[in-house]
């Protein structure tokens, strides 16, 4: 199966572009990908030029999207702006990639009668205090980059109910692992404390979070291309959460240097207290396989 692999030059799309060929050996993908900061050529290096064709373009334009899913059986989009802190200063962009080129991109799987598979997150969800989310959970989003989220997700919702699109969603926890944008928490403070510069903490670093390692992430995604049910919506998250403060602690426990380090910095609105998910999808991620 060729899948136009929306956002594959970022973080987890090109993970998930590498997982895909490694897992099928008969697979090709087309990247269609804004090369914004956070999306590089260099993050597909390496890969087969005759399995993997990288289109530049914008999802949000028609003009693009049309001729770049042409011969391509599903899409799978991680194209996204997705810095909760950028969304605070220009949500105007957030709203424009993760919103309406959300909205292209179903059209065109419309338009094809192709699966649409959006990759989402668990900031969606909002902060949570006691407990974890479901998939039923109610969407409460607290930053401009969560409600774009949402409202992508709303639309995926919608094209399934409205028009049959064979549409579902991943909605997956904080991922780590090679080649994220040093904007993140975990690449930023590694660099940092290899420089021997602040790393910065929100607040008291007490807000939680569900870490998740890219590949298997990956991984997870491609199960639900494969398997996972049109309307549907999966959770994906890991064993490991953990205090953000914590995070930071062990990076600087793992680069041989001491908590002088940290310099607390005042938290900003929109970022979630806690977020936790509970672990029946990855149950549901097990028998989708079998
Ligand atoms: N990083 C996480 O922890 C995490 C967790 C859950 C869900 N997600 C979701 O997964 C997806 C990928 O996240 P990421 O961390 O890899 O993001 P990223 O910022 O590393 O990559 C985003 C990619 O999208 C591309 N892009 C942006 N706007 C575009 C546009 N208009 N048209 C085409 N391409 C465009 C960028 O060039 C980049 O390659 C996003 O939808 C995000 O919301 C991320």
């Amino acid at each position: 199966m060729n899948v136009l692999v929306a956002g594959g030059a970022g973080f987890i799309g090109s993970a998930y572009v590498r997982h895909r060929l490694a897992a099928h050996p008969d697979a090709t993908v087309r990247v269609l990908d804004k090369l914004t900061y956070a999306g590089r050529v260099e993050n597909l290096r390496g890969l087969d030029p005759e399995r993997v064709e990288l289109v530049e373009g914008d999802i949000a334009d028609t003009e693009v999207v049309k001729p770049a899913l042409e011969g391509c059986e599903a899409i799978v989009n991680f194209a996204a702006e997705t810095h909760v802190d950028r969304s605070i200063t220009s949500p105007g962009e957030f709203i424009q990639t993760d919103v309406y080129g959300t909205f292209v991109l179903l059209e065109a799987a419309r338009d094809a009668g192709i699966r649409h598979l959006q990759v989402s997150t668990d900031e969606v969800y909002g902060s949570i205090v006691d407990g974890s989310f479901t998939e039923t959970s109610p969407l409460d989003p607290s930053s401009p980059y969560s409600a774009s989220k949402a409202g992508g997700d709303l639309m995926v919702g919608a094209y399934r109910n409205t028009h049959d699109v064979d549409a579902l969603i991943v909605r997956a926890s904080n991922n780590y692992g090679p080649r994220q944008y040093p904007e993140k928490l975990i690449p930023l403070c590694i660099l940092n404390a290899l420089a021997g510069d602040p790393l910065p903490v929100y607040g008291d670093g007490m807000q939680v979070r569900n870490w998740l390692w890219v590949d298997d992430s990956a991984s997870a995604i491609d199960t639900v291309l494969e398997f996972g049910r049109a309307g549907e919506v999966y959770n994906v998250g890991g064993p490991d959460e953990l205090p953000n403060i914590e995070v930071v602690r062990r990076i600087l426990e793992l680069t041989g240097r001491d908590e002088s380090l940290i310099e607390h910095v005042a938290d900003c609105l929109g970022h979630d207290r806690d977020s936790a998910m509970r672990l029946a999808s990855a149950v549901v991620l097990y028998s989708l396989r079998r």
